[in-house]
C-alpha cells in the first residue's frame, strides 16, 4: 500500500521557479512512490480579498502548470476544493471542537492580520480549521509543506487527536513531510528574502509564464555585488543564487560550471542564464500552452478529480457525523 499524501496549493499570485524547483518537480517525481492528492485550495483563496475574474483565471493556470510540470491526472488526484463540500461542512465540525485559544496563537494568522486589524475576515481567522478538514477527509499519512505551513499541519494533529480522544479512534494522525535542504531560490531584486509569489515587485521573480523577453530582462536586472569572480560563495548572495539558479536547470557540478565561467563577466553570465532559463521553461510552457488552449478541458479535469476523491471525502465525513450525534 502507498501512502497517502495530501498537498494544498493556493491559486494566487504567480508561480515561479523557487515553487518548481522546491515543491512541483518534487511532487511529479513522487507519483511512483506515493498516493497524491492534489487540492487547489480556492476556499482558501477566499480568506482574503480576490477579484472574482482574476481567481477564476488563476484556478485553471495552476492546474495547468501542475499538469504541465508533469503530474499526472490519471495516476494522481487533482481536484478544486469547492467542488468536494465535506471539506467545508467538516471544517465547521472541527469548528465546534477548537478552543479559540489554539487559533490565537497560529502565527500566520498574526502576521497576515497586523496590516488589516478589524477588517481581517473571520475565514482568515479560520483558516487552520479548513486546512485540517482538507487533510483529515482523505486519511492522509503525509503532508508536504514549507517550514512556513508547520504549525497547521501540528494544528491538525492537535485537532485529530482531541476529536479521537473525546470519540474513539475516528481522525488519523498526519505527520508532516518537511523538504530536507533542498533548493531554496532567493528574490533577484533581493537575495536575502526567498523568492515569493506575493511580492509584488516586477524583477523579483522568474515566473514560470514569463516571455523569453520578460526573463532576459528580470535576470540581466538581479542583484549581484561588485566583485568580479563567479563562484559558489554564499557570502556573495546575489550572484551565489544566479549561480543555484544555473545550477538546478543545467544540473551541471558546481566544480564544473566554475570552471566554465572562469575569466568571464557578470554580463557574460547573466546573458548565458538566461537562455538557459528560456530554453528549460519552454516545454514546460508549450505544455501549459497545449492543455489550456482550450478551457474546457482543464475544467473536465477538475469535475473528474473532484469524482475521484469525493466517496473518500463522503466517508469520513459520514463518520465524523455519526460519531458527534448528527443528523
Ligand atoms: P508558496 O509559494 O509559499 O505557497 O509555496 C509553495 C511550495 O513551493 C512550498 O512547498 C514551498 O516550500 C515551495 N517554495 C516556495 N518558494 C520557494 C523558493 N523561493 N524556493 C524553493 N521553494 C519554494
Ligand atoms: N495553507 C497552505 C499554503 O498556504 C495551503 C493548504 C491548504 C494546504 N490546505 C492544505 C497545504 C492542506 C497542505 C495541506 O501553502
Amino acid at each position: 500500500m502507498k501512502k497517502q499524501v495530501f498537498s494544498g496549493i493556493q491559486p494566487t499570485g504567480n508561480i515561479h521557479i523557487g515553487n518548481y524547483f522546491g515543491a512541483m518537480k518534487h511532487w511529479a517525481a513522487s507519483q511512483a512512490e506515493f498516493s497524491n492528492i492534489f487540492c487547489i485550495v480556492d476556499l482558501h483563496a477566499i480568506t482574503v480579498p480576490q477579484d472574482p475574474q482574476v481567481l477564476k483565471v488563476k484556478i485553471r493556470e495552476v492546474a495547468g502548470l501542475l499538469f504541465a510540470a508533469g503530474i499526472n491526472w490519471q495516476e494522481s488526484a487533482v481536484f478544486l476544493q469547492s467542488q468536494v463540500s465535506a471539506h467545508a461542512e467538516l471544517a465547521w465540525i472541527l469548528n465546534c471542537f477548537i478552543p479559540t485559544g489554539w487559533m490565537k496563537r497560529m502565527t500566520q494568522f498574526k502576521e497576515k492580520s497586523e496590516k488589516m486589524k478589524d477588517e481581517v475576515s473571520v475565514g482568515l481567522f479560520d483558516y487552520p480549521a479548513l486546512m485540517a478538514a482538507d487533510i483529515l477527509l482523505y486519511e492522509a499519512d503525509l503532508v508536504p509543506v514549507g517550514e512556513d505551513q508547520k504549525q497547521h499541519v501540528e494544528f491538525t494533529r492537535d485537532i485529530a487527536q482531541r476529536f479521537n480522544s473525546i470519540y474513539g479512534k475516528t481522525l488519523k494522525v498526519p505527520e508532516p513531510l518537511i523538504p530536507k535542504v533542498g533548493a531554496r531560490i532567493m528574490g533577484l531584486d533581493d537575495p536575502s528574502k526567498k523568492m515569493s509569489k506575493s511580492e509584488g515587485k516586477s524583477a523579483h521573480a522568474v515566473n514560470l509564464l514569463d516571455s523569453p523577453d520578460i526573463i532576459r530582462s528580470k535576470i540581466g536586472r538581479a542583484t549581484t555585488d561588485s566583485l568580479r569572480e563567479i563562484r559558489f560563495d554564499k557570502n556573495r548572495p546575489g550572484i551565489y543564487n544566479l549561480l543555484v539558479i544555473y545550477e538546478l536547470f543545467t544540473g551541471l557540478a558546481r566544480p564544473d560550471i566554475e570552471r566554465h565561467f572562469q575569466g568571464k563577466g557578470y554580463a557574460d553570465f547573466k546573458r548565458e542564464l538566461a537562455e538557459v532559463v528560456v530554453e528549460g521553461l519552454r516545454p514546460l510552457q508549450s505544455r501549459y500552452h497545449e492543455l489550456t488552449a482550450d478551457p474546457k478541458y482543464i475544467d473536465s479535469l477538475f469535475i473528474e478529480g473532484a469524482s475521484k476523491v469525493r466517496p473518500t471525502a463522503e466517508r469520513t465525513l459520514k463518520k465524523v457525523k455519526e460519531r458527534v450525534g448528527l443528523g
